[in-house]
Parts: C-alpha cells; sequence; structure tokens
C-alpha cells in the first residue's frame, strides 16, 4: 500500500519571513496529515529553506527545486547535495517543466542528480508530463515513457523505489485547465506500466503523483484513481487555507 503524499511546489513565491510564517502555522495540519498516515511538504525557494526546516513542525517535508550533482566547485549560481544536507533537506524537485523549459535541463541532467541524490539518501521527485501540442498529437505515452526511461537509465530498482515520479501535463500547469481524472489515471497508469517493463512488481511501490491545477475541489477526484498516490500543487499550496483543505480532502 503506497502511502500518499501532498507536495506544495512553491516556485518562485514567498520571501524567507512569508515561508517561516507559513512554517509556524502548519503545526495543526500537519499533525492531522501524520493522524492520517498521509505525507505532507512544501518545495520553499532556496532562500526559504532553512527557515521552513527550522521553523516546521517535525514531520513535514520540506523539498528545494532544484540541485547541482557535484559536490562544490565553479557551477555559478549552482547549490549542491552537501549544502542541502547541511541544512536538513533530504528531498529535491527534478525536471519541473518550468525548469526543463526555461532552463533547459533534460531528463540525462535528471538521471546524473537523481544519482547522486541516492547516493545521498535523499528523495528525488522526478517531473515529467508533455506539452499541449503533443497532447493534442496523441503523443502523451511515447513521450512521457522518454522521459521515464532516460529518468531512470541505470537505476536498480532498490533505489527505484525511492523516487517520487510526478505527473504534470503542461497544459494544466497554472492553467486552471486540469486534466479530467481519466486522463490523469491514463498517463499514470501508463507510467506505472513502463516502470513495470524496468522494474517487475518493485513499479508498484513507486509513487506518481498528479499535477496541473490541483484545488482543494478537485483533490478527491484524483486520489480516488488507484494509480495516483498524491499531488503536486503549486498555486494552491501557497495559502494556508487553502493547504489546509487540500489535506483535508485528500484525506476525504
Ligand atoms: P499549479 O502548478 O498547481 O499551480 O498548476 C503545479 C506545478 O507546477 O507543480
Amino acid at each position: 500500500m503506497r502511502k500518499k503524499l501532498l507536495l506544495g511546489n512553491w516556485k518562485m513565491n514567498k520571501t524567507a519571513e512569508e515561508a517561516k510564517e507559513f512554517a509556524l502555522a502548519s503545526k495543526e495540519m500537519v499533525a492531522y496529515a501524520i493522524a492520517h498516515n498521509v505525507d505532507v511538504g512544501v518545495a520553499p525557494t532556496f532562500i526559504g529553506l532553512q527557515t521552513v526546516v527550522e521553523n516546521a513542525p517535525e514531520g513535514l517535508i520540506v523539498a528545494a527545486q532544484n540541485v547541482h550533482e557535484a559536490d562544490h566547485g565553479a557551477y555559478t549560481g549552482e547549490v549542491s547535495i552537501p549544502m542541502l544536507k547541511g541544512i536538513g533537506i533530504k528531498w529535491v524537485i527534478l525536471g519541473h517543466s518550468e525548469r526543463r523549459g526555461y532552463f533547459a535541463e533534460t531528463s540525462e541532467a535528471c538521471n546524473a542528480k537523481m544519482k547522486a541524490l541516492i547516493a545521498n539518501e535523499m528523495t528525488p521527485v522526478y517531473c515529467c508530463g508533455e506539452s499541449l501540442e503533443t497532447f493534442e498529437k496523441g503523443q502523451t505515452k511515447s513521450f512521457v515513457e522518454d522521459q521515464i526511461r532516460k529518468g531512470f537509465e541505470g537505476i536498480p530498482a532498490s533505489d527505484a523505489v525511492k523516487i517520487v515520479v510526478a505527473y504534470e501535463p503542461i497544459w494544466a500547469i497554472g492553467t486552471g485547465k486540469s486534466a479530467t481524472k481519466e486522463i490523469a489515471e491514463d498517463t499514470i497508469g501508463y507510467i506505472r506500466s513502463v516502470l513495470a517493463s524496468l522494474y517487475g512488481e518493485e513499479a508498484e511501490k513507486i509513487r506518481i503523483l498528479y499535477g496541473g491545477s490541483v484545488k482543494p475541489g478537485n483533490i478527491a477526484e484524483y486520489m480516488s484513481e488507484k494509480d495516483i498516490d498524491g499531488a503536486l500543487v503549486g498555486g494552491a499550496s501557497l495559502a494556508l487555507d487553502s493547504y489546509r483543505a487540500l489535506i483535508e480532502n485528500l484525506v476525504g
């Protein structure tokens, strides 16, 4: 039985002070989530990570939105795994479509980062998803399959089960146009079958999230689908009230 997961992707939002405020106010809802056997977390900017770790209740997952695979070196503007570990970060989102689209991050680059994270006992959240054009051409499955195969290249089953996958159709991100639960389940079920072709029954242990305009009002629909194990939420994860409602409606 896969444990449900709600992860808030704050993107480039919230100052350190605002992130701290959220962390301080999250005690009750984190306790509620834990009591209902749900993992919950947020992914602040690099600037907000430390204050959230220091001020959040125990049990709130705190994820970075990117990382560099090298421990240190001449990589202007980057942050390394030891730097994240040094402030208590154990989770990292990789390959979000905004990073792929605006910053040319590839599945191969994510693969190197995933291997480095796993070697450091950290949890990657590997994002995949197609553009509207790809969706309209009916090429979603082959596109996402390619991202999954390249992302998991050379990763053995014993490590693959530690990775969380997030399927986020780009046309549904921040647009208010969420994928129907049937579309989400169809693609996520397919992703699980690709993982099964790589890892056999172990693929059943890998958590796969849906993301793209998830709101308190629609999260429960996705949770009713058998292959969807939670949600990666942008806009609706920023305000405490909305985040709390997401947890409540995910729990059902
Ligand atoms: P959204 O973003 O919930 O605002 O659509 C989701 C994401 O990009 O992770």
